[in-house]
């Protein structure tokens, strides 16, 4: 484990948490009432984010899957939540042992259920960086020990975007991405979810409203907003799509029957 390992970790229980949040959505029992409470609030205003959430994370393990048939044998997938098994690592170890993972978060309580990230097949590697991902220099740092940065890495920001600003003084979400894609050789690919509010604006703009509230700032992106993450990459096929949609699988039929969420979801590769 890198990052600030050494220190105590502190979980702040006076104020709700993405992380958290997403795990009661999942089902989860890391969380506490003042994330149950923001959970509930957004469910009441979007009731389609429990399966969103369902879907979401089945993306995650799809899209994991196809860079790991494609050949990648090296993972960074930052804002990686509370383990939820199958994890990332665990979806391309199956696909090649020899695997190298690499985990970012910047919550305590990710960090407290790192060593459930961490457990790697022999051939391969897991390690877990407690970073944020506007530090992109420490991250990439801190990765490089493990991943070989000459070599393609399948880099994930799965429904974490949504979180970061365009501000070109504050957040700059899209200089961010760029810093990371350049960092990655030809060959790499670029996994990303994020919520949207094409869908039903009025329930997603109720339910950024409420994450404001509660202090985490709430950015959801229409379709040409999220597609500009994937400027100068080649798109896989079919494209950017509402997540449930980005090549199924046959265990997805029963979440794709319940509808549609409000959640773009893109996988490209770096020419
Ligand atoms: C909705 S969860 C998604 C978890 C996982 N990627 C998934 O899709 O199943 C968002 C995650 O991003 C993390 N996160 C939010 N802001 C972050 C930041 N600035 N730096 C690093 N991680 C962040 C949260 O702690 C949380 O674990």
């Amino acid at each position: 484990m890198t990052g600030s390992d050494t220190e105590p970790v502190r979980i702040d229980t006076s104020r709700p948490h993405p992380a958290r949040v997403y795990d009661w959505w999942l089902g989860g029992k890391d969380n506490y009432p003042v994330d149950e409470d923001l959970a509930r609030k957004i469910l009441a205003v979007d009731s389609t984010v429990l399966r969103g959430a369902r879907a979401n994370r089945r993306f995650m393990q799809r899209a994991t899957r196809v860079a790991a048939e494609a050949g990648t044998r090296q993972f960074l997938d930052i804002g990686t939540g509370i383990p939820t098994e199958p994890n990332l690592h665990q979806v391309a170890q199956g696909v090649a042992p020899e695997s190298k993972v690499v985990y970012a978060d910047n919550d305590p309580i990710v960090l407290r259920h790192a060593e459930a990230l961490l457990q790697s097949t022999a051939e391969g590697t897991t390690t877990y960086v407690h970073a944020d991902v506007r530090d992109p220099d420490t991250i990439l740092r801190l990765a490089s020990a493990n991943l070989d940065l000459s070599r393609p890495v399948a880099l994930s920001l799965v429904a974490l975007t949504h979180y970061l600003g365009t501000d070109p003084d504050g957040d700059d979400v899209y200089g961010l991405l760029e810093r990371y894609v350049s960092a990655l050789v030809p060959g790499s690919y670029l996994i990303l979810s994020q919520v949207t509010p094409d869908l039903n604006p009025e329930a997603i703009e109720r339910a950024a409203e409420h994450f404001r509230r509660a202090g985490t700032p709430f950015h959801p992106r229409s379709l040409a907003e999220f597609s500009r993450f994937f400027d100068g990459l080649e798109l896989l096929g079919p494209g950017v799509i509402p997540v449930s949609g980005w090549r199924p699988e046959p265990q997805d039929v029963a979440v794709q029957a319940e509808g549609i969420v409000p959640v773009y979801a893109g996988v490209a590769r770096k020419p």
